[in-house]
């Protein structure tokens, strides 16, 4: 298994470009699923949870070709509506193919995701509001199978906030008889960019990006091109390394906009932040302030953005206090962060971070996507080299990570391994 070596003490300086959204490009990859004609999708990120999600595509008999950043997706010959654990397992989002495939085909199969490292996370209110809009399902071997000769529009109240479960129903419904209303649905602002590839596609959609969507069913979608939004998290993930380890950088092809919750927490640490079209340029000249973040939904502080700023509040001055909120199990980095120095207690979904003048290199291991990205945030700081293990978490996420930091100035390279 690879690793990453780095060469940490350096500050990081100059410009990098952000890559397509991971969290967007996958539902609308599902969403080609619902198309008569072919999804022309710009700007997809070269990851693995991408090449899962094409590959599960593949699976169900649609073409998918990808030609650098574009990817052609044709759902033409679908001959299968079953999702099989072996792909569902390495990656949860696989459950996005349930409402396509069961509003365009009547049927899916989907295995059922489990747990995962960070919680239990639960597919129960996906199931619920297709359920709200006729479909029968029942669970079976470890699947979900869901039967429905057209589902019909419903008004559905979700139980909380979920994203992957907002966008399931979304899906479903463009295809539905009739109007579906989605209350308490989460704001993230993919769901906007599925709601805007779903709408290029023909569908009829209101309110993405409010807590109420409403969708009015359709005979059918066709084909279209759509461009998938930024990363916001693969940005605030960069512009933390720099706010830790000082320096001044760039990034472009960003969406600012997306991304005032982290970029006011870095201001709070003391970065002076400017922001014109899709550039951002932050630059630290001095050790940070401890601040404080508890996560939440959109718009929020991302719990997507946890594990980083609590690595910047590692290294900061004062004390910062970390609340999670959205899930149960989301400290597994804090017991690597100690292996680096780090002053760091835990009580329930609290986590007081107190700042230390220096973190010192060790080999910690990876345990989620976004944990590792903590981790590699503080090896940049830390003095001497740390080692960071298991790496293949953050290849789920990141495009290039150490290509891009290198192009910044860090020491960082990657280590193919046998661990
Ligand atoms: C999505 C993101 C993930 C991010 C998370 C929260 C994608 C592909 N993934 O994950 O990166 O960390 O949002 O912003 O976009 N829940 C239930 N029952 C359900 C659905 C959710 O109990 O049916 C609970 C979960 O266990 C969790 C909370 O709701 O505690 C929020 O989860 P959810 O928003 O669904 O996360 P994902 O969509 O899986």
């Amino acid at each position: 298994m690879d690793k990453l070596r780095i060469e940490g003490g350096r500050p990081l300086c100059g410009e990098i470009a952000v890559s397509g959204a991971k969290n967007a490009a996958l539902p609308i990859l599902c969403a080609g699923l619902l198309g008569n004609g072919p999804l022309a999708l710009d700007n997809v990120p070269q990851l693995h949870d991408v090449a899962t999600v094409l590959r599960l595509l593949r699976r169900l008999g649609a073409k998918a070709e990808r030609d650098g950043e574009r990817v052609l997706l044709d759902a033409a010959g679908v001959t299968s509506v079953e999702a099989p654990y072996e792909l569902v397992k390495t990656m949860r989002a696989s459950i996005l193919v349930l409402g396509p495939l069961l509003a365009r085909f009547g049927e899916a199969r989907v295995s059922l995701p489990g747990g995962c490292a960070i919680g239990q996370r639960p597919v129960d209110q996906h199931i619920k509001g297709l359920q709200a809009m006729g479909a029968q399902i029942s669970i079976e071997h470890g699947y979900v199978v869901a039967r429905a000769s057209r589902l019909k529009g419903a008004r559905i109240v979700t139980d909380m906030v979920t994203v992957t479960g907002t966008e399931n129903l979304m899906m479903a419904a463009t295809l539905a008889d009739g109007e579906t209303v989605i209350e308490n649905a989460a704001r993230e602002p993919e769901i906007v960019d599925l709601a805007a590839a779903l709408v290029a596609m023909g569908a009829r959609i209101e309110g993405a990006g409010t807590d109420r969507v409403i969708v009015r069913g359709v005979e059918q979608l066709h084909g279209a091109t759509h461009r998938v939004m930024a990363d916001r998290i693969e940005a605030g993930t960069f512009l933390c390394a720099v706010a830790a380890t000082g320096g001044e950088v760039t990034l472009t092809r960003a969406r600012p906009a997306t991304m005032d919750a982290t970029l006011d927490k870095l201001r709070e640490a003391g970065a002076s932040i400017e922001v014109s079209g899709d550039r951002i340029r932050l630059s630290m000249s001095r050790r940070p302030r401890a601040v404080n973040v508890r996560t939440a939904p959109y718009p929020g502080f991302a719990t997507d953005m946890q594990a980083q700023l609590m690595a910047l509040d590692c290294v900061a001055e004062g004390a910062g206090v970390v609340t999670e909120t959205i899930f149960e199990n989301r400290f597994m980095h804090v017991l690597e962060l100690q292996r680096l120095g780090a002053d760091v207690s835990i009580e329930g979904n609290t986590a007081i971070v107190r700042g230390v003048p220096r973190l010192s290199g060790a080999t910690v291991m990876a345990t989620d996507l976004r944990a590792s990205a903590g981790l590699v945030i503080a090896g940049l700081v830390a003095e001497g080299e740390t080692v960071v293990e298991r790496i293949y978490h953050l290849d789920r996420g990141y495009e290039c990570m150490e290509a891009k930091l290198g192009q910044l100035g860090a020491r960082i390279e990657r280590l193919g391994g046998s661990t």
